[in-house]
């Protein structure tokens, strides 16, 4: 488990007790005060650095939704992962946090880096990294079948790639000849809803009316997909 001792115990603004080593509330995904005040510098493409300016409407136009760090628990409980996670579109690392608190070495990165500790880097524009682990993620989703096929140059024979996506992405005729190409190996359908918060803002976002799913695929695979469900 990756702990930060210089973070104390917090309580969020929803009431819950939240570890030192939790940067984001374990039970509604917000962020520790401290760390929303967090100001950096911009560095350069593949330098770590730190949380930048950017304006609302610059952020939206990136479709920077983040995602119930929940799920990742919840995705964990259903497949096996590599120690190492590559979270190429993480915001503010709700994602990546919570992989890391359950002990993933994860590097952590977006094309807009908003918190300490995020590496700046295009995911799809970029030069293609060699990574040795998985790949999960929850991407644009207007640019979700380009994170995929991209995810697929990334990494190795046999490594994963698992995706939060609406469980409308099984539907589409582009996207019915991408999944003969590209078949996941398994998709893990929500019953109830999961939240995702437009800029982070999880106080003014209410329920969800989006029905998500964990789509998981497996370098190399080209069988059927099973369907299974997750509450
Ligand atoms: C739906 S949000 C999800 C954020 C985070 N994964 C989460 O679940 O909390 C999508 C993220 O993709 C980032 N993004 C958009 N285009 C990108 C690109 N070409 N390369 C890397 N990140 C990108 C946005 O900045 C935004 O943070």
């Amino acid at each position: 488990m990756v702990k930060d001792k210089t973070i104390e115990p917090w309580v969020c603004q929803c009431g819950t007790h939240n570890p030192e080593y939790k940067l984001l509330c374990k039970q509604c995904g917000r962020r520790r005060e401290e760390e929303k005040n967090w100001k950096g510098t911009h560095g350069k493409t593949f330098a770590i650095i730190g949380a930048s300016n950017h304006a609302k409407h610059e952020r939206e136009k990136d479709d920077y939704y983040a995602t119930e760090p929940r799920v990742i628990q919840e995705l964990f409980s259903v497949e096996e992962f590599s120690n190492n996670i590559w979270e190429p579109a993480c915001g503010e690392k709700h994602l990546s946090s919570e992989m890391e608190w359950l002990g993933k070495k994860v590097l952590s990165s977006d094309k807009v880096a908003r918190v300490h500790g995020v590496v700046a880097y295009d995911f799809l524009s970029e030069k293609t990294w060699h990574f040795n682990g998985d790949i999960i993620t929850n991407p644009p989703y207007k640019y979700a079948m380009e994170f995929i096929e991209k995810a697929y140059k990334q990494i190795n024979h046999g490594r994963k790639i698992a995706m939060f996506l609406k469980i409308t992405f099984l539907e589409g005729v582009k996207r019915h000849h991408f999944f003969k190409a590209y078949p996941p190996k398994t998709v893990h359908v929500y019953s109830s809803r999961r939240k995702c918060a437009l800029n982070g803002d999880f106080d003014n976002t209410g329920g969800s009316p989006t029905c998500y799913a964990w789509y998981v695929w497996e370098k190399g695979y080209q069988g059927e997909t099973t369907l299974k469900w997750l509450k």
